[in-house]
């Protein structure tokens, strides 16, 4: 496998719509009015612009999070946590039984930095990929303004957990975080606290509930708890995830209200392997050797469990651990 070096080509030039193109090691990346065009040695690929904006969103967002994030079936980059592949049909059985996949090794610093280039370049006044469609406008059409402050938020996360002195503050209208249009009935009141003479300073609880319903992002966990490698990490789910996750270790869902349906597939092959209809009060564990991709037709609430542990990955791969966290 060759490490190849990520390059932002033509700066000064563009298409005839007005957008630029990119290049990362052999491959190129250009748009037009509805679609993204990726060119890798062996092939062509194309994807729906919307479809390929909110992924690439997730990914320069999360710096590449947790495994892989396919972008559909066939695109997408595998974490190794300092370097990343950017693949063309590695985890799609067609591609690969075919030899028809193709993969490249980043430094993730280099392909972060292309991936933030196309992602503002490509990115048009009115669109933003964070929020659920019927909040935001539409990406079409030849290059018109840009939406670099929606690109630029951060992803949220408390260093040990929201409302304590010097971390993430509560979430208020004053600071211009109004609850969401679907989340009026959350109750927005604060949780009271009676610490026993001498823990006064060592409990704290915050309304989690409330903190939530005024995010303005969708299938974006933030973290709102952090207790060594256990990560608490609360989203607003409306419309669909983006990508399909392919995890490299155990996760764990909690669906706090409404309902989502995922859609289950093999991590390798992407062969189909269940649907779950996750409700309100239901608790699963994604498996460490699948990819999922969640549904939810109306605002939903969900908690995503991650175990920050970096000897996880290896300890999954080598068969050390079985792929599921409990026997029944
Ligand atoms: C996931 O891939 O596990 C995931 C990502 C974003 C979400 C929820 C779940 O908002
Ligand atoms: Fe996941």
């Amino acid at each position: 496998m060759s490490t190849a070096t990520a390059v932002i080509e033509d700066q000064g030039t563009t298409n005839a719509l007005g957008y630029h193109s990119f290049s990362a090691g052999k491959y190129r990346f250009e748009r037009d009015e509805y679609f993204a065009h990726i060119y890798y040695p062996g092939g062509r690929h194309l994807m729906h612009i919307e479809a390929f904006l909110r992924a690439l969103m997730r990914d320069v967002g999360w710096g590449f999070f947790y495994g892989t994030v396919n972008f559909d079936d066939v695109l997408g980059t595998l974490n190794h946590y300092g370097t990343v592949d950017l693949f063309v049909g590695l985890l799609n059985q067609a591609y690969k039984s075919n030899n028809r996949h193709y993969v490249e090794t980043f430094n993730s610093k280099d392909l972060k930095k292309v991936f933030e280039a196309m992602l503002d370049d490509w990115t048009n006044e009115g669109f933003d990929p964070y929020a659920a469609p019927d909040e935001t406008g539409n990406p079409y059409g030849p290059k018109h303004g840009n939406n670099t402050k929606a690109l630029k938020r951060e992803r949220i996360v408390a260093k040990r957990m929201v409302g304590l002195p010097g971390d993430l503050p509560i979430r208020t209208d004053a600071a211009g975080q109004p609850v969401n249009r679907q989340f009026l009935d959350v109750p927005q009141d604060a949780p009271e606290v009676h610490a026993e003479p001498g823990f006064e300073g060592e409990v704290h609880a915050f309304n989690m509930f409330g903190y939530t319903s005024r995010s303005d992002v969708t299938w974006n966990p933030s973290v709102v708890s952090n207790v060594k490698d256990s990560q608490i990490c609360a989203t607003t789910e409306e419309h669909m995830l983006p990508i399909f996750h392919g995890n490299d270790r155990v996760e764990w869902f909690i669906q706090i209200c409404d309902e989502i349906v995922w859609e289950i597939a093999d991590g390798k092959t992407g062969a189909p392997r269940a649907k779950v209809v996750m409700r309100a009060g239901d608790v699963a564990a994604m498996p460490a050797d699948i990819r999922h991709k969640g549904y939810s037709p109306k605002r939903s609430i969900l908690i995503v469990w991650e175990n920050n542990d970096g000897t996880l990955p290896q300890r999954y791969s080598s068969g050390q651990l079985k792929p599921y966290p409990v026997e029944f």
